[in-house]
């Protein structure tokens, strides 16, 4: 039967305490890649197909559930009072289990990276006949872990590590934790779990021999340690985020841009880059950021929440904070700023300039030093500049103010006021010029 037919229940694990990770917040909102954690697995898990979601969270844990109805708005959100086990845990989700679903799919939220298709073949097991199946993989170090006690292709059990025996512990695969089961034998199995083990906890591991007891089928799959790796502390909150990086990476590469220096360059599970674009060394981009097809990115700049339109340039060492929305052939240049701004097509603002809540219409050029003076310390206002406008340097554009296409602003203006299309405005103190005063006041100073 083909996987998208069968109705299937994802539960997702995140009642964990997290004590390792020494923080006020609870573990599985540590980011990885700009996303919690526990957004990740949702993500996977709706891309495995998932016809509904229940996510498993701790007492008072609302800003769990929070962030789990930002990913999977329709996610039902069930708490597990007491810390019991991962059988204890899934069945804290016992009125969804009980609607009936095919497939029950269990992951954790705290193993960020394990991928859609991951869990997608999990499910295309059992659409295959087994019962039961389980993720394994082969770690460098097995300790901890439950084991994959497998007998002629068949799983028969999982042993967790404390209750294994020493030819036991030498199992191939380790149990990464996600595991797909049938939903009509799920609530009757998950409630057949006991707590005789050595953690005295409810361990939904055990689903393997008390399948195995009823007759049905189990099957292991592997998967990669870099794919199941969990995040219990700081340190392996930053493995999986390099692993992370390395993956956003190679997809941004294969998509066909060039990263000169990738492991310099830190995306975002949400950055989409085109074709042909140019990412230089030493670039961060934050959350929200497409960068179109051509456009180049040079070395140490910083985006977030912005889109950079096809054969844009923005660098080095600029910052496009959110809004900031630079249209084709547009050049942001360095040390500057753009904030909550539409600079239009092939404008220019190349150098330490502030651009924020502001639109530069096509073709304008800011000159160096510009700065709108958006805030007077209470609210923010608006600045307008038209098609073809030429700021002079060092230009301050007291917001709300607007300059019409075609105008000129002269160098070290303070604009207060509106500026007709195609007019001058000059708005500095004259020049005054004294012929020899320096000379003079040269010689009066030596004289003392
Ligand atoms: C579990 C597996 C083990 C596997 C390992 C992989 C069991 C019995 N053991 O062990 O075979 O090798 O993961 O990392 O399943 N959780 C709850 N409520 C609970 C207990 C756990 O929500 O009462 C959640 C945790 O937040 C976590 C996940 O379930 O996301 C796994 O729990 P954890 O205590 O880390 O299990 P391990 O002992 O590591
Ligand atoms: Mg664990």
């Amino acid at each position: 039967m083909n996987p998208a037919a069968r109705r299937c229940l994802a539960i997702v694990l995140a009642a964990g305490e997290g004590v390792r990770m020494r923080s006020s917040r609870p573990k599985v909102l540590h980011a990885v890649a700009g996303r919690p954690m526990i957004a990740h697995a949702l993500a996977a898990a709706l891309e495995a197909g998932a016809d509904a979601v229940a996510v498993v969270v701790g007492p008072d844990r609302e800003d769990v559930a929070e962030a789990a109805r930002r990913v999977a708005p329709g996610v039902e959100v069930f708490v597990q009072r007491e810390r019991l086990g991962t059988a204890h845990a899934v069945l804290a989700a016992r009125d969804a289990l009980a609607r009936g679903f095919d497939d029950i799919l269990v992951t954790y939220a705290d193993i960020p990276l394990v991928r859609g298709e991951t869990l997608s073949a999990l499910r295309a097991a059992l659409a295959e006949g087994a019962d039961l199946a389980a993720l394994g993989f082969a770690p460098a170090d097995p300790t901890g872990y439950g084991r994959l006690i497998e007998q002629d292709g068949r799983l028969v059990a999982i042993r967790e590590h404390k209750d294994a025996t020493e030819a036991e512990r030498r199992a191939r695969l380790c149990n990464a934790g996600p595991m797909a089961f049938r939903g009509d034998d799920g609530l009757a199995m998950l409630e057949a779990v006991a707590p005789t083990n050595a953690q005295k906890e409810y361990y939904l591991t055990d689903l393997v021999e008390i399948a195995g007891a009823r007759g049905l089928a189990a099957r292991a799959l592997e998967a990669d340690e870099a794919e199941v790796m969990g995040v219990n502390d700081r340190v392996q909150l930053a493995a999986a985020e390099a692993a992370m990086q390395a993956r956003l990476r190679r997809k941004a590469m294969a998509a066909g841009a060039t990263l000169a220096a990738p492991e310099t360059v830190f995306l975002s599970w949400d950055t989409a880059i085109g074709r042909d674009v140019l990412i230089e060394p030493h670039v961060v981009i934050a959350p929200g950021v497409t960068i179109e097809d051509g456009a180049t990115i040079h070395a140490f700049s910083h985006l977030e929440g912005a889109r950079v339109a096809s054969g844009a340039s923005i660098g080095p060492y600029a910052r496009l904070r959110p809004g900031a929305d630079v249209a084709a052939g547009a050049r942001v240049g360095n040390f500057v700023e753009i904030k909550n701004a539409a600079i239009e097509a092939g404008a220019k603002v190349n150098h330490l300039t502030y651009i924020g809540d502001a639109r530069v219409g096509a073709g304008a050029n800011i000159g160096a030093g510009t700065i709108t003076c958006n805030y007077d310390g209470f609210s923010k206002f608006r600045t307008d500049i038209g098609a073809g406008v030429f700021i002079g340097s060092n230009s301050s554009l007291v917001a709300p103010v607007t300059i019409g296409d075609g105008a000129y602003v002269g160098s070290g203006s303070v604009i207060t006021r509106d500026v007709e299309p195609d007019a001058l405005a000059v708005a500095r103190g004259r020049q005054d010029a004294r012929a020899g005063w320096a000379k003079a006041f040269r010689a009066r100073k030596k004289k003392k």
